[in-house]
């Protein structure tokens, strides 16, 4: 009897996972279309997880089939995620008119691209906070030499990019954006440190316990590293367009933009000092790096 190349188990959650093994081409097109449409169409499981970890190949054939099982998916409410994909697979899914949003777990050394594409896409209504987010992005390129490793480089970098994805609409659930694109980059499976990162970044914490979010927000670990610093720093000196600006102007325009009453103003006498700490490490790092 041939070996089965289209695996399908259900979760303890009731998800419906189905895994594709080895050479995805001609041979298991319909096998592969059987199960997606057996599934979406009759067992409806809350959520169907096309995992990609064991696929070795993907022809364009299949691939079509995995963009229309998205759709099928959407049109019978079961929601559709593809898991584990490289990279490259990744690009042809989406090329192919699959969400980067359903796909989770396509990280490695694409992580910059990944996050750069992923705020472009949530950013894309918000030209303001987009060139502000082009700005500290690059900012925080600029500063990677006061981080002690490559991979801190990469991390720090995708939050750069990512940092304030929780102003996106379709990021949005408790208002306060730090804590939403941290949970939003969680609920898609990014790495947790990219997660915590956007989570923390320019001391959330001081914020959040004046939104009472304290509780919420210690769900992800914060990290008190010179990545933290270098993020903290390249947010905290370009403005809302994406201008280069010292420290202190742009805590000035901060409190003038959310007003005397706002959660922003009232967290400032406790977060003003730790900012203007993290900036000052971040120089005198980049002293002895140079
Ligand atoms: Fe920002």
């Amino acid at each position: 009897m041939a070996t089965r190349q289209v695996e399908v188990t259900v979760n303890t959650d009731g998800a419906v996972v189905i895994r594709p093994h080895g050479r995805v081409d001609a041979g298991v097109t319909v096998e592969l279309r059987h199960a997606l449409v057996e599934v979406i169409r009759h067992t409806r499981p809350p959520r169907l997880i096309l995992d990609l970890a064991d696929v070795e190949e993907l022809d364009p054939l299949n691939l079509g089939v995995l963009a229309a099982a998205c759709l099928l998916g959407d049109d019978q409410r079961v929601a559709v995620f593809v898991d584990h994909c490289s990279t490259a697979l990744a690009d042809e899914l989406i090329a192919a008119g699959v969400s980067r949003l359903r796909l989770r777990h396509v990280h490695g050394p694409s992580l910059v691209r990944d996050a750069r594409r992923l705020a472009q896409l949530l950013l894309a209504g918000l030209p303001e906070r987009w060139r502000h987010t082009v700005g500290v992005a690059t900012r925080a390129e600029g500063i990677v030499d006061t981080l002690p490793a490559e991979a801190d480089a990469g991390a720090l970098v995708a939050a750069a990019w990512l940092h304030d994805i929780g102003y996106a609409p379709q990021v949005r659930d408790t208002g306060f954006h730090p804590l939403d694109g941290g949970l939003h980059l969680r609920g898609i499976g990014w790495p947790d440190r990219v997660a915590c990162l956007v989570a923390h970044h320019s001391e959330a914490m001081c914020i959040a316990e004046v939104w009472g979010l304290a509780d919420r927000l210690a769900e992800f670990p914060r990290e008190d590293t010179a990545v933290a610093d270098a993020l903290t720093y390249a947010d905290q000196t370009v403005g809302p367009n994406g201008r280069v600006m010292e420290l202190d102007e742009r805590l000035a325009d901060m409190l003038r933009r959310h007003g005397p009453e706002s959660p922003n103003a009232k967290a400032h006498p406790g977060r003003a000092p730790r900012l203007r700490e993290a900036v000052r490490r971040v120089e005198s790092r980049q002293c002895t790096a140079a």
